[in-house]
């Protein structure tokens, strides 16, 4: 995999730098409706490039990342003149990302793609490593391929129209790979709060950038997820739960929160089973109480919870619930199942820690 990424708050210029070097092909740009008010006028403005490329723009939501809007985007290239030597530049989030690469995938049978990520849950995720894809038949990411961008743009100049909510999702993500990669980058992440008062966003930047390298490191040695990648799942087995259970109790949360939560959860287990230190349990669980909130969960929630956890598409059999754990911080377990006692004593000591019991 050879997927370049530039740390730049000049986007524009370098949209326009990495097309010239690409000979100067056509572009298109690829977007959703949130991006189109709030990110778009910035690098239009930066950019005559960008300012004049045909534009798709798709409803937001993750429930727009559907073959509707994948149809509508491949329509808009075949009817405004893409060619195979075209290049895709996707403009917006993860919804965007995700759908913008599969069209350029597989449009003509794949077409070079720029992702610009203008969400920090973007940037530190979705937009880097090459999974692209759409929702279908009712589950998530259900068809994609693999197919990383020619480069991807890491900036923060997207960031200050971001509402703190989104902000903070996408640092639970950035709290998962510091937690994968060693203390040092642990420690930083948590001396450091992306919302109070006014965040700071050269520290960020800074922040983002040793953040991003840790991703693209484990994605670069293992870039089909068979062995390596299974630990970005770190926190995603309890925190798809929790997401998928405020969705059926009509209040959703945002994916950074769950995840927020559920690392909680699995640093719970990694306790019990790992020996993993308590300290840094405990300065998690501190820092997810007070940023994230502790989510509204109960003991009769926990069928339920365990029910979801059993469905994840990452565990071998139907009826082992797979975590990836840690012995301490960046000495990670992939593929650990877990019985479902050791959960439910788990969640416990989730509500003791947040709060809750
Ligand atoms: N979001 C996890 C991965 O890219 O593998």
């Amino acid at each position: 995999m050879n997927q370049k990424i530039i740390y730049t708050n000049s986007v524009g210029e370098t949209v326009e730098n990495l097309v010239a070097a690409m000979g100067s092909p056509k572009i298109f740009v690829i977007t959703d409706r949130g991006a189109f008010v709030n990110a778009l006028p910035l690098l239009r403005a930066q950019s005559p490039l960008i300012a004049e490329a045909v534009t798709v723009t798709i409803e937001q939501g993750d429930e727009n990342k559907n073959i509707d809007s994948l149809g509508r985007i491949w329509k808009a290239l075949g009817d405004s003149g893409a060619t195979r030597s075209s290049v895709i530049v996707n403009v917006g989030g993860g919804v965007v990302t995700d759908i913008g690469g599969f069209a350029a995938a597989t449009f003509k049978r794949g077409v070079r793609f720029i992702n610009v990520p203008t969400t920090l849950l973007g940037a530190v995720d979705a937009a880097v490593g090459g999974k692209t894809g759409i929702n279908f038949n009712g589950l998530k990411n259900e068809v994609g391929c693999f197919a990383e961008a020619d480069t991807v743009i890491i900036s923060t100049i997207f960031f200050n129209t971001l509402p703190q909510q989104q902000l903070l999702s996408g640092y639970a993500e950035m709290l998962k790979h510091g937690l994968l990669e060693n203390s040092r980058a642990f420690s930083q992440l948590l001396g450091y709060s992306v919302v109070s008062p006014v965040f700071d966003s050269e520290r960020l930047f800074d922040l983002l950038r040793n953040n991003v390298s840790i991703k693209k490191n484990i994605v670069d040695n293992d870039p089909t997820e068979h062995g390596l990648r299974r630990a970005l799942n770190l926190g995603h087995t309890a925190g798809h739960a929790f997401e998928s259970l405020a969705i059926e109790q009509h209040t959703p949360i945002p994916h950074g929160y769950a995840v927020a939560r559920g690392l909680v959860v699995a640093l719970v287990i990694s306790r019990l089973r790992l020996g993993f230190p308590s300290d840094t349990l405990y300065q998690l669980a501190a820092y997810v109480k007070e940023n994230y909130g502790p989510g509204h969960i109960s003991c009769d929630d926990y069928p339920r919870l365990i029910e979801l956890m059993s469905h994840d598409k990452k565990n071998p059999s139907p009826d082992s619930i797979s975590f990836t754990l840690l012995h301490d911080v960046g000495d990670v377990e992939t593929g650990c199942i877990i019985p479902v006692e050791e959960i439910t004593a788990a969640l416990d000591i989730y509500r003791d820690l947040m709060g809750l019991a």
